[in-house]
C-alpha cells in the first residue's frame, strides 16, 4: 500500500495532509525517513510518525515443510486432510504454499505470509529450479532426457515447457529438475514420453534444501540465510 494511503487510512489525517507531513520528513518506515508519499510499504514494515506508531510491522513466517503422502497442498478442503493441519493452529490462519505438491507426492513445501517473497519461488518467469526424485513404473527410455531437455508440448496449455534436466539414477528413477511449476507437471512430461510416475519427491527449491532431519510431517523456519537465497 502507498505510504500516504497508510498515513490517511487514520481517520484524522487527510491524504492532503499525509502527502504534506511525509513530505516535510516526520514518517519513518523501519526507522528510516521517508519523503516519497508513493512508496509501497507492505505489511511487515513499521510506519512511524514523529515517533508514534502508526503500522505496526506484522511478523514474517517462512517455514520448510516435509510434506508427507496424502495430504493435500490446501488451505482447506471437504474431504482430505490438507498440510495446513500439521502446522500448529497460531501459525497457520494467514499462510499460503508457495508451489503445490500432489497429494501423493511428497518433500519439501514451503509455506509463508509474505507473497513478494514467495511470488519470486513459484514465479515460471523467474526460472527457479525445482529438483525432484522421480520413480516410475517403466525403465526411462534413452530418448526421455533429450525429450525433457527439447521441451515437451502441453496440449491444454498449448505451450512447449522449459528445457528441463534429467540425470538417470537407475532403470526406473531418476533426478529432473524443472524450472517452472506447471499443473502436475513432471507427470504429465512422463506420460507426454509413454511412461508413469510411481513415487514424486521433491528434494530442493532454489538454494533450498529440504532437511535431512526433518521427518515426514514435520517442518521448521527457514533460517535468514534461506530466506536471502532467493533472487531479489
Ligand atoms: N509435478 C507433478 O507432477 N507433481 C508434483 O507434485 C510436482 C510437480
Amino acid at each position: 500500500m502507498k505510504l500516504s494511503r497508510i498515513l490517511s487510512n487514520r481517520n484524522d489525517i487527510s491524504r492532503r495532509q499525509a502527502n504534506f507531513l511525509i513530505a516535510s520528513g516526520r514518517v519513518a518506515v523501519n526507522d528510516v525517513t521517508c519523503r516519497d508519499a508513493a512508496a509501497e510499504v507492505d505489511r511487515f514494515s513499521c510506519v512511524r510518525m514523529d515517533g508514534d506508531i502508526i503500522q505496526e510491522a506484522e511478523a514474517c513466517h517462512y517455514l520448510m515443510l516435509h510434506k508427507p503422502a496424502g495430504f493435500l497442498s490446501a488451505t482447506l478442503d471437504d474431504t482430505h486432510r490438507t498440510v495446513m493441519e500439521l502446522i500448529s493452529p497460531e501459525l497457520r490462519e494467514d499462510l499460503h504454499i508457495a508451489g503445490r505438491l500432489d497429494r501423493a507426492s511428497t518433500g519439501l513445501l514451503i509455506l509463508t505470509n509474505d507473497g513478494r517473497w514467495s511470488r519470486q519461488l513459484t514465479e515460471p518467469r523467474i526460472k527457479i529450479p525445482k529438483v525432484y526424485r522421480v520413480s516410475t513404473a517403466y525403465p526411462i527410455s534413452p530418448e526421455t532426457p533429450h525429450r525433457f531437455a527439447e521441451g515437451i508440448w502441453f496440449e491444454f496449455e498449448q505451450l512447449t515447457t522449459s528445457p528441463a534436466d534429467l540425470d538417470l539414477l537407475s532403470p526406473c528413477e531418476a533426478r529432473v529438475t524443472i524450472y517452472e511449476g506447471r499443473y502436475h507437471q513432471v507427470k504429465r512430461m512422463f506420460h507426454a514420453v509413454g511412461n508413469r510416475v510411481t513415487a514424486l519427491h521433491r528434494e530442493r527449491m532454489g538454494n533450498i534444501l529440504l532437511d535431512d532431519d526433518l521427518a515426514a510431517g514435520e517442518y521448521r523456519s527457514l533460517t535468514a540465510e534461506e530466506i536471502n537465497l532467493m533472487p531479489d
